[in-house]
């Protein structure tokens, strides 16, 4: 028998969510909330495969390997690894009795990608058994497959792309797809749950509606928001942190024209500028989930201080973390 322990990080937007979905770019960071991935093979004759994943409520769940090898449409709580499966086997066929067991260190109410951290942990695990030769970019573009297998072709990718390489990258969601870390050593940004979950797939769909509705008003807040991120990239890498405030302000003000901005996440936004942040915004989707800020060490106090006052508190997890990686 085989066994490996790996762990992958979630993500939180810096900048481009939305736009990204268009064909567009993205700034995404690794989040140290990571989830761990325990994967156990044997060699037998029937195939057999075992999730326990007790954070999306699976508990010694068995099935045929077989089956979930032969799907194309998934549902449930097992989706995401069972999605994984079946598209690695598309490269390297699969057999024998797997076990997979999967634990976070964060609460997936905080919304910031345990979806993308698993598809990266699984097919990280399955790489490191089967076919250590894959590349961490194969692994990207197994990853879209079987995310989107899940998500009725939702993903822009950004997520996955923070997840298998870690730290802060650049992601162009355009054929071929493009993944550039930024030339930084760490990201003073820090991230606050806005107390509500929100459902990705939803607030996409909201956005996908209202271009639909008014593409001539629409269109130009997408342009825009391109040219934040690609900016954006630029003083990041100059680690011009009044410079990236300024442009996670003005993206928080164009997710808010596009209606995914909510009460809770402006309060965090709010609050955090009163503490004297470099910059705010809500982060992903929208409707919810959370929101970074950009802030110097020495003014931390003052934002918990600030946050305090609406009840909210900063998260305890580092940004810009490492990627999908090998546990000993
Ligand atoms: C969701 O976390 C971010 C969006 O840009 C969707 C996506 O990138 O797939 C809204």
């Amino acid at each position: 028998m085989r066994k490996l322990h790996v762990s992958a990080p979630t993500k939180l937007f810096v900048l481009g969510e939305h736009a990204v979905v268009y064909d567009g770019r993205a700034i995404v960071t690794a989040v140290d909330a990571r989830l761990h991935l325990i994967i156990r093979h044997e060699e037998t004759e029937a195939g057999e495969l075992e999730i326990h994943a007790p954070d999306v409520g699976l508990h010694h769940w068995q099935t045929n390997l077989a089956d979930t090898l032969q799907k194309t449409d998934f549902s449930g709580e097992s989706s995401f690894i069972e999605s994984c499966l079946a598209v690695f086997n598309r490269e390297v066929p699969l057999s024998g009795k797997f076990y997979i067991q999967t634990q976070s260190n964060f609460d997936p109410i905080l919304g910031i990608g345990s979806s993308s951290a698993t598809v990266a942990a699984t097919l990280f695990a399955l790489a490191q058994l089967f076919a250590p030769q894959i590349t961490s970019m194969q692994l990207f573009e197994m990853g879209l497959e079987a995310i989107r297998a899940v998500q009725q072709k939702i993903g822009s990718g950004a997520d996955l792309a923070a997840a298998i390489m870690g730290g802060t990258v650049y992601y162009v969601n355009q054929s071929p797809r493009q993944i550039t870390a930024l030339e930084i050593q760490s990201l003073p940004m820090v991230s606050v749950y806005s107390g509500k979950k929100a459902p990705t797939v939803s607030y996409v769909q909201q956005v996908k509606q209202l271009r639909d509705q008014h593409p001539a008003v629409v269109d130009p807040i997408i342009q825009t928001m391109l040219t934040i991120v690609d900016d954006g990239r630029d003083v990041i890498n100059a680690g011009n942190w009044e410079a990236l405030g300024r442009l996670m302000n003005i993206q928080h003000g164009l997710l808010h024209a596009l209606g995914v901005d909510t009460p809770w996440l402006a309060a965090v936004v709010m609050a955090a500028r009163e503490a004297g942040a470099f910059g705010a915004k809500l982060s992903g989707a929208g409707g919810g989930d959370c929101a970074v800020v950009l802030i110097e060490n020495e003014k931390r106090v003052a934002l918990a201080e600030s946050l305090a006052s609406i009840r909210r508190e900063i998260l305890p997890y580092e940004l810009h973390a490492s990627g999908v990686r090998e546990e000993s």
